[in-house]
């Protein structure tokens, strides 16, 4: 028996990444899974690779009508909403003094405004019992010099999943984030080069970066049963970096 049988998941920015080899393990564990992204191959791609049980729906986490375009499709396809993983999300470094107002925008405009209307806009369809995880960054919590914009962006999740939760508890709708450290990602071999990348790896308690799919088994224990009782917290998978 797998731990999401029947069970309907949504996953923005599903098409690469962590959240790819998260909607292929929610798919092996039984559930049907939507997931989006901006470029259309690249959300074909992904969907051949997953191969069965998925839908994806091509569309910006930023934006509101793309937003309510992806629950027309979840609601005609399949009615209701067992699990969301608001993923999708970026930034780009810009130290203090030389931050620009379209930086701002760009990435307050995808990992806040688009995390929270991409919550807001799934409620009407959620299933009571229901879990909600969004993916947050190690960068709130580790005073990276030029990451500001990025961290202030993501740290926002902490506060809403405890409003949020204490909103949705006559529902049992759980709300966690969870904050990767760096994952080798292909966004992150196009965004840093090598040198940048192995002095990442010098912070990482065990010298190497996580792997997509060691977060994938970490969303897979937000979003199913297995986590039953765990609502309103920060699951921190990035190998101790931030904890010492
Ligand atoms: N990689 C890391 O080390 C790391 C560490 C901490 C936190 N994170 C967070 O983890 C999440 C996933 O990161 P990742 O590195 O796995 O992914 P990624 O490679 O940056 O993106 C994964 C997928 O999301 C899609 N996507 C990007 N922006 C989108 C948007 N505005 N709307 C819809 N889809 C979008 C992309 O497809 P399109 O380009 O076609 O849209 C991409 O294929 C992000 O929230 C990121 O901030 C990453």
């Amino acid at each position: 028996m797998g731990k999401l049988d029947g069970k309907v998941a949504v996953i923005t920015g599903g098409t690469t990444g962590m959240a790819l080899a998260g909607a292929k393990l929610f798919v092996d564990e039984g559930a049907h899974v939507f997931i989006t992204g901006r470029r259309q191959e690249a959300l074909d791609e992904a969907v051949k690779q997953i191969g069965r049980n998925v839908t994806g729906v091509q569309g910006d986490a930023a934006s509101l009508d793309d937003l309510d375009r992806l629950y027309d499709t979840v609601k005609r396809e399949k009615g209701s909403i067992d699990v969301l993983w608001a993923s999708a999300g970026g930034g780009e470094p810009a130290p203090l003094g030389e931050i620009t107002e379209a930086q701002f925008d760009t990435w307050f405009g995808l990992n806040a405004r688009g995390t929270l209307f991409t919550v807001q806009k799934a409620l009407p369809l959620f299933n009571d019992g229901g879990s909600i995880l969004m993916t947050g960054s190690n960068a709130s919590l580790g005073a990276f010099p030029g990451w500001s914009v990025y961290a202030g962006s993501k740290a926002v999740q902490q506060a809403w999943a405890r409003v949020w939760l204490n909103e949705l508890k006559d529902r049992r709708i759980r709300v966690n984030v969870l904050t990767p450290g760096q994952v080798a990602t292909a966004k992150q071999a196009e965004l840093f080069d090598e040198a940048t990348q192995r002095q990442f790896e010098s912070l990482i308690p065990r010298g190497q970066m996580g792997r997509p799919d060691e977060i994938a088994t970490a969303a897979l224990f937000l979003a199913s049963d297995d986590s039953s009782y765990v609502n309103g917290m920060e699951l921190v998978a990035d190998g101790g970096t931030t904890a010492i």
